[in-house]
């Protein structure tokens, strides 16, 4: 029989949930709106596979700056307004700094203790705080010789196999990456560690996909075993788990071997290991912070100068009033190097459009880490919110003909700049910003002194694209396309052969890496 003590509870019970469903049902029809979804599919259906930032604009449109979006598993909320990702991402950074939870791309894959995929905890401060030492303005300073010296191996490349740009594009940046995190000579000969570099970069990047992986949406499914007719994902996660693991031990075991033998080159892993001690908590975040650099680096590096190769060709006169600016200011004797930036506006403004025209990270997502209200709406904590960049970067009231090429924007009509916007934002903004922006400079305007982009064409005669179409996924870069690339004279011809020679007179060996405070 029951007692009136369980009466009492029993009702206390009820009135609590009865308080508790109400509270979120309030909570929840205050969320920002958001279009009308399916029972349980919610707008799943409603959200394109590919180009999700137009669908995401087009939303932007009839919504307001920030919509809702809901898919099994998950709350999006879609920040389309400078102001709003200001708000929330740069001023309200505290809490907004979190990542979404991505199962697949952490846990099943093994990617867990990737910097740019943890949430806002004392480990990801204390990382943040090592990357930011390690590639500080001091930091560049030293990388900046050797950026300058790898520029003439870069064009060797393009001389040679001038139809293969992108692959160019992908052991250069490999090879600068693991130079600036390991001290590693000579990548782009050691297929190995090559293959490792990019492989784990891969894996990184197919599955960090928002929205793609089933056990992402139904968290559950990460029980399910592999023999599952439906568990691809955990056969894929099989395959890439142990190769994941090498990937991010073996550079940083042979960093510390050459330490031990005194053998090491100066780097980001090397030098913060010298302050160390040890401790192996610090040790790990000197580790996944190595790692963070080729994630950070690879990809976005290629889409960037693939984006640049393609503008050259569809904009020729663009790409002539860059190459009479550097004619004119750095002449034909030498290459152009990062020192040059503040000479070469025109240059700049090609690499700012660039940025502009096509952000390599479109969409950038952060998930905040408390309940919060802004505008009056409620954003329950985990959210996950996404800063659409391309929204802000092709928003036609500040930036007109916005799928147009046009540098003149910056360099003479005083646009806004929009540069930082592709590295993100408040705490989670990218901290490889500076190196970033140095080796995409001194690659673009070294390919400018000595090459002609141009459009290509096929055996008979007739011009082949390119079109203006991006490969699907968190970085997007252009789906393969073919331009012509040829040495703008024997001038340019002799000047690249003249710079291999004397690159191979300075040390390949980073000797300086100084650390900010
Ligand atoms: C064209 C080149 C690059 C672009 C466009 C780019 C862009 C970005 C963006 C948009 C983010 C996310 C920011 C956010 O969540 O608010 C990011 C994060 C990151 N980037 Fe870059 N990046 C580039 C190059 C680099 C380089 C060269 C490095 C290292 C040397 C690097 C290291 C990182 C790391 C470690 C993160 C994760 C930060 C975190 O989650 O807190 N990136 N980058």
């Amino acid at each position: 029989m029951l007692s009136l003590l369980d009466i009492a509870a029993t009702a206390a019970t009820v009135i609590v949930l009865a308080f508790i469903f109400d509270s979120w049902r309030r909570k929840a029809s205050h969320l920002p709106p958001g279009p009308p979804g399916l029972p349980i599919l919610g707008n799943l259906l409603q959200i394109p596979t590919t180009m999700q930032y137009i669908a995401f604009q087009d939303l932007g449109n009839i919504y307001g700056d920030i919509t809702t979006l809901r898919v099994p598993g998950m709350t999006f909320m879609i920040l389309n307004s400078r102001k709003a990702i200001f708000d929330l991402f740069d001023s309200r950074s505290s809490i907004y700094s979190d990542r979404p939870h991505l199962v697949m791309g952490t846990e099943l894959i093994g990617w867990e203790g990737a910097i740019v995929l943890s949430n806002n905890t004392p480990r990801f401060r204390n990382c943040r705080k090592l990357l930011r030492k390690g590639l500080g303005p001091s930091a560049v300073q030293s990388f900046v010789p050797f950026l300058n010296r790898q520029c003439a191996s870069y064009l060797r490349d393009l001389l040679e196999r001038p139809y293969d740009f992108t692959d160019i594009f992908r052991r250069n940046a490999a090879a600068i990456s693991m130079k600036i995190a390991y001290g590693y000579d000579g990548i782009t000969e050691d297929e190995e560690v090559h293959d490792l570099a990019l492989r784990g970069n891969l894996y990184f990047i197919e599955t960090t996909v928002i929205g793609v992986w089933l056990v992402d949406m139904l968290p559950i499914l990460r029980y399910v075993p592999q023999w599952f007719p439906l568990a691809y994902f955990q056969r894929y996660a099989a395959r890439a788990r142990p190769f994941i693991r090498k990937c991010v031990n073996k550079p940083f075991e042979e960093t510390k071997r050459h330490m031990e033998a005194g053998t090491a080159g100066a780097s980001f892993t090397s030098m913060l290991l010298q302050h160390a001690q040890g401790d192996p908590e610090v040790e790990d975040c000197i580790k996944y912070s190595a790692i963070g650099i080729l994630l950070g680096q690879i990809d976005t590096t290629i889409a960037t100068l693939s984006w640049f190769f393609m503008a050259m060709a569809l904009y020729p006169e663009v790409q002539a009033k860059a190459q009479a600016e550097i004619d004119k200011v750095v002449g034909n004797e030498r290459l152009p190097k990062i020192e040059d930036k503040d000479s070469l506006p025109y240059v700049f403004a090609v690499m700012k459009e660039v940025f502009r025209w096509q952000p390599p990270v479109k969409l950038v997502p952060h998930a905040v880490s408390k309940d919060d209200d802004y505008r009056g709406y409620f954003i329950p904590a985990k959210t996950t919110l996404i800063a659409n960049v391309w929204a802000i970067t092709h928003d036609e009231n500040v930036y007109h003909d916005a799928d147009k090429f046009i540098p003149e924007r910056f360099s003479e009509e005083g646009a806004p700049d929009c540069l930082d916007d592709a590295f993100g934002y408040g705490r989670r903004g990218c901290p490889g910003i500076l190196i970033a922006q140095a080796n995409v400079f001194v690659s673009m305007a070294t390919t400018l002194a000595t090459f002609d982009i141009t459009k290509a064409r096929d055996s008979r005669g007739n011009v082949i694209g390119p079109k203006v179409e991006d490969t699907p996924g968190a970085i997007n870069g252009p789906l393969p396309f073919k331009v012509s690339v040829q040495p703008r004279s024997e001038t340019a011809v002799d000047l690249i052969k003249r710079s291999v020679e004397q690159s191979k007179t300075m040390s390949e060996r980073l000797e300086v890496f100084s650390l900010d405070e």
